[in-house]
């Protein structure tokens, strides 16, 4: 008899699932890698089906679906709640759990105690924290607990106001040279991939040359192994401007303003629903619901404003059922 689980159990990849090792086989092959952002079910289910590699559920969900103005606020709840949303619809990708400012900072064992929720409670495969420095031990702890980790260095948005803003890093010796020596050590410290967040081109190639897990490059140049957008970025999901390093492969807000206005203009002109949009009943059932309502007297009609409640024995299909 196999003792194999029909499903998968939490630690092992389910059928179908993007294997971790597979990675660096791409670095090695030379085949880049493609990762983006998304926060719920409808975007994770397009990321899969349009071959994405990796999915971060990245805390920029505070700034891009949340409202913040910057990605320190999004909480450990909110985090999981989008990324259970993403792991339910995302089959193929890996799916990368962003751990949020105030999560892994003071020490291991909250490292350690909140990746093991990203995976357990919100369906990661792995996670993702900033920095090197301090993080390096943390890296070391997650890893050691089982867990993948992706660093990332450079601009890292957690600390922008250390960092003096939301500005490129690495742009002087000195810094290159730090960025460099942060990317190695979380190399060493265990990760699998290292994003590379607003870091110039050639000293992107540098380190991408000298690292042998892969890099992803967000605004680091053409010779990372990878890149990484955020969704809403590159789908054009906002109106005004966007970083440098973004390009726009769709401009989605002008189109689903566009959307909204008809619709709103639509409903205002009783345009819509017409016909097509509308259910009907057939003649005779309409006759005998006339006559049953002229059978009521004033005082059983239902009073306006108020529905008519179905008793529980009453079958009312469901809603979904309508679809
Ligand atoms: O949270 C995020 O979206 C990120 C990417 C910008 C890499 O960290």
């Amino acid at each position: 008899m196999s003792t194999r689980p029909r499903r998968p159990g939490p630690a092992t990849p389910a059928p179908g699932k993007l294997p971790l090792p597979e990675l660096l086989e791409m670095k090695r092959r030379g085949d880049k890698i493609v990762m983006v952002t998304a926060y719920d079910a409808p975007g994770a289910r397009l990321a899969d089906a349009a071959g994405i590699d990796l999915i971060l559920v990245g805390d920029t969900a505070a700034m891009v679906v949340l409202g913040h103005d910057s990605t320190v606020p999004v909480t450990m709840e909110e985090m999981l709640f989008l990324t259970r949303a993403v792991a339910r619809a995302a089959k193929r990708p890996l799916i990368i759990g962003d751990m949020p400012f105030g999560t892994y900072e003071a020490s291991d064992d909250d490292a350690v105690h909140n990746a093991i929720r990203f995976v357990k409670d919100g369906g990661a495969d792995v996670v993702k924290l900033e920095g090197a420095g301090p993080s390096l031990s943390r890296v070391r702890a997650i890893v050691g607990a089982g867990i993948g980790v992706m660093g990332h260095v450079g601009l890292t948005p957690q600390s922008a106001t250390v960092l003096g803003g939301f500005k490129a890093q690495g742009r002087t010796a000195a810094q290159a040279r730090q960025v460099y020596e942060d990317a190695l050590a979380l190399e060493a410290a265990g990760c699998f991939a290292i994003v590379l967040e607003a870091v110039p081109a050639p000293v992107a190639a540098r380190i991408t040359e000298a690292l042998e897990v892969p890099t992803i490059g967000i605004g680091a140049g053409a010779d990372c192994d990878g890149q990484v957008l955020v969704y809403h970025d590159l789908l054009g999901l906002y109106a005004g401007r966007a970083p440098r390093f973004v390009k726009r492969y769709a401009d989605l807000a002008t189109e689903i303003r566009r959307a909204l206005e008809t619709y709103a203009a639509e409903v205002r002109e009783s345009r819509f629903p017409d016909e097509q949009h509308t259910y009907s009943i057939p003649d005779e059932e309409l006759a005998g619901f006339e006559a049953e309502l002229g059978g009521l007297g004033e005082t059983e009609s239902v009073p306006s404003g108020r529905a008519a409640r179905p008793d529980a024995s009453s079958s009312v299909a469901p809603i979904a059922s309508c679809y």
